[in-house]
């Protein structure tokens, strides 16, 4: 990989990392779990595993989705970048309402349990989830750092990062 020479650059970097990291303990749960088997919410540790997940995806299409639809593909347009940003942005905007569905259904859970149903339907969303986002992420980790590496200034740079920082 490129090396990442702007701080706005680092910051997402190190964001997308934290995602992939809390996607992996996702898969590695529903898959551990399988479909026809739902897990127990009366279990304290699980308990808190779900509301991580949905708390850590939650924050990534809010704050993470935010940062980037708000302050830095508008200034990759600007740049240049439209074709880019236009696309990721269209891939925001087919995770975020699936993403917005976990959480949902996560909470939800908390409160009532997991049918065999609800798990199963949660297991299938859950990992298509799981599969655009990893996707959505390796892509940026190309196109869009390598785009904020050439085509953001130091004093974009530095105001970007400051907005992201304080997100
Ligand atoms: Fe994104
Ligand atoms: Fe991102």
């Amino acid at each position: 990989m490129f090396g990442i020479t702007s701080k706005t650059g680092q910051l997402l970097h190190q964001d997308h990392l934290n995602t992939i990291a809390t996607l992996q303990k996702m898969e590695e749960f529903l898959v551990k779990q399988t479909s026809k088997r739902p897990p127990d919410l009366a279990d304290e540790a699980l308990r808190r595993l779900i509301k991580d997940l949905a708390t850590g995806i939650d924050d990534e299409i809010t704050r993470h989705f935010g940062f980037e639809e708000g302050h830095l593909f508008p200034a990759l347009a600007e740049a240049g970048e439209s074709g880019m940003t236009d696309f990721l942005m269209s891939e925001h905007a087919t995770i975020r309402p699936i993403a917005q569905d976990i959480g949902r259904r996560s909470r939800e859970a908390l409160e009532k349990g997991f049918t065999p149903e609800s798990w199963a339907e949660y297991h299938t969303i859950g990992m298509e989830m799981i599969e655009r986002e990893v996707f959505h992420i390796q892509k940026e980790e190309m196109g869009l750092l390598a785009a904020v590496n050439a085509l953001i200034d130091a004093d974009t740079d530095a105001k970007l990062s400051m907005i992201f920082a304080g997100a």
